[in-house]
C-alpha cells in the first residue's frame, strides 16, 4: 500500500454496526464490564480508547513500525519518552537549533534531577563524535532543524550514537512521515509535535512518540498511561481526519515554500535564505538523500533593523503573525520574541539565532498569493527607510 493510500485506509476500516464509512468519535470516559474485569479490551479512556488507538494505529503505518503512543501535545510525548529513560548522570545530545520547548524541558525539569544536556551542532558530525560518550542516552535530533532548517544526518549520527549504545530519538515534526522516514536510517524513536503538519489544521494540540522495538516502546507506553498527558477522542478524530490529505498537503505546502524560497533568494533587503530546497544550503545533498521531499517551512533574515522585522511581521495579508506552523493557512513567526524566546538572549546569538530571523510556515494557499504579500512587505520596509533618510545638507 502506498502512502496516500494508508493515510486513508489503513486501520480505518468502515464501522461494522452502521457501515459509517468514517469512524466515529468514542467519546466515552469508562466501559461496560461483563463480569469484575472482562471487558471488551477497553477500561478507562485514559488507558485506552477505541478512536486513540485507531490514531496510533494509522500513524504507527505511517512511519513504518507497530508501536505509537498518542499524547496531548508534543511536548507530553517528548516528556513520556525522557521520563522513561533519562537517570542522573545521563547524557543527552540536542541540536542548536533545538525546538525551544525541548530545550526549555531539557534545561528546566530533566537538568535540575541531573541530567546532562550537551547542545551542539548535530549537523557538524565531528561534533557528535566528540560528544558522545558511555554516558549517552540520546542523541536527539531535529530534522530539518527549527527555526534554521539545517539538516542532520539521521543515518550516519545513528551509526556514531549506536557504537556508543545510545538511543537516536528523531523529531520527525517538520518533515513528517511523508517526506522522511527515520526508522528506515536507524532513529529507535521518533517524536511528533502530531499539532502541526499531521493534524494540519491548526486546530488541535496533540502529541506522539513511536519507537521500533517494542522493549524500547514499553516504557513511553507506561507513561502515558501513569502520567495520563492523553488527547481527547475528538482531537484523535480531528487528526485522523487531517491525515487523509498529508501528502496532498506536503506538497502543496513544499511548492510553494520553494516559490517563496526561490525569490527571497538574492532579494537585496533579504540577508540569508534558510530552505533546504536551495541548492546552497549547507544539508541540500543529505537532505535529497535522505528525504523524498524539502519539506514546506522557509526562513530568512531580513536584513533590517529589529523594528522593521516587527513591522514586516505584524502586518502581511495572508501570513498570520503566530507561533506554530504546519497549518492550511500561512503563520510567520518571529523566533527570537515567540517560539525561542526561552533561549537566553546571549545563547541565541551563540546558536546564531539572529533577531532579524523570521520562520515562515506557508499554508496551502496560492504561490502567487504568498510571493505577493511578502514582496509588497519588502517594499514597504524599502519606501519607510526611504521616507525616513534624514534630508542632506544640499537638499535643505
Ligand atoms: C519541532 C517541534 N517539536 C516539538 C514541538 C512541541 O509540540 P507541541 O507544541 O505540540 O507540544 C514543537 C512545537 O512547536 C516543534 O516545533
Amino acid at each position: 500500500m502506498k502512502f496516500s493510500t494508508k493515510a486513508i485506509h489503513a486501520s480505518q476500516p468502515s464501522e461494522p454496526e452502521t457501515g459509517a464509512i468514517v469512524a466515529p468519535i468514542f467519546q466515552t470516559s469508562t466501559y461496560e464490564q461483563e463480569s469484575p474485569g472482562q471487558d471488551k479490551g477497553f477500561s478507562y479512556s485514559r488507558t485506552n480508547n477505541p478512536t486513540r488507538q485507531r490514531l496510533e494505529s494509522v500513524l504507527a503505518e505511517l512511519e513504518g513500525v507497530e508501536y505509537a503512543a498518542a499524547f496531548a501535545s508534543g511536548i507530553a510525548a517528548e516528556n513520556a519518552v525522557l521520563q522513561a529513560y533519562l537517570r542522573p548522570g545521563d547524557e543527552v545530545i540536542i541540536p542548536l537549533d533545538v525546538y525551544g520547548g525541548t530545550y526549555r524541558i531539557l534545561n528546566k525539569v530533566f537538568q535540575p534531577i541531573g541530567v546532562v544536556v550537551k547542545q551542539i551542532e548535530t549537523a557538524d558530525l565531528k561534533a557528535v563524535e566528540t560528544a558522545l560518550t558511555s554516558r549517552t542516552r540520546f542523541a536527539w535530533i531535529e530534522t530539518p532543524t527549527n527555526p534554521r532548517l539545517l539538516i542532520n544526518d539521521i543515518a550516519a549520527i545513528s551509526k556514531l550514537a549506536h557504537a556508543r549504545g545510545a538511543l537516536v530519538v528523531v523529531d520527525n515534526t517538520f518533515a513528517t512521515p511523508f517526506f522522511q522516514q527515520p526508522f528506515e536510517l536507524g532513529a529507535d524513536i521518533i517524536v511528533h509535535s502530531v499539532t502541526k503538519y499531521l493534524a494540519g489544521h491548526s486546530d488541535t494540540v496533540q502529541g506522539a512518540a513511536l519507537a521500533k522495538d517494542p522493549a524500547v516502546f514499553e516504557p513511553i507506553k507506561f507513561l502515558q498511561n501513569a502520567t495520563g498527558a492523553v488527547p481527547s477522542p475528538f482531537d484523535c478524530w480531528l487528526t485522523m481526519r487531517g491525515l487523509k490529505t498529508l501528502e496532498l498537503r506536503m506538497l502543496r505546502h513544499q511548492e510553494n515554500a520553494a516559490a517563496i524560497a526561490n525569490v527571497l533568494n538574492g532579494h537585496e533587503l533579504v540577508r540569508r535564505v534558510y530552505f533546504p530546497g536551495l541548492p546552497d544550503h549547507p544539508g541540500h545533498e543529505i537532505a535529497r538523500r535522505q528525504m523524498s521531499g524539502f519539506g514546506g517551512m522557509v526562513s530568512f533574515e531580513l536584513n533590517g533593523t529589529i523594528d522593521e522585522v516587527v513591522a514586516f511581521a505584524s502586518s502581511r495579508r495572508y501570513f498570520t503573525l503566530g507561533e506554530s506552523l504546519g497549518g492550511v493557512k500561512a503563520l510567520i513567526c518571529h523566533p527570537a520574541t515567540m517560539t525561542h524566546a526561552s533561549i537566553p538572549a546571549e545563547t541565541r546569538a551563540q546558536l546564531g539565532l539572529s533577531d532579524t530571523l523570521l520562520r515562515l510556515s506557508p499554508g496551502c494557499e496560492n504561490a502567487e498569493d504568498l510571493v505577493e504579500d511578502l514582496l509588497e512587505g519588502l517594499a514597504e520596509v524599502a519606501s519607510l527607510r526611504k521616507s525616513q533618510k534624514p534630508v542632506s545638507a544640499s537638499a535643505r
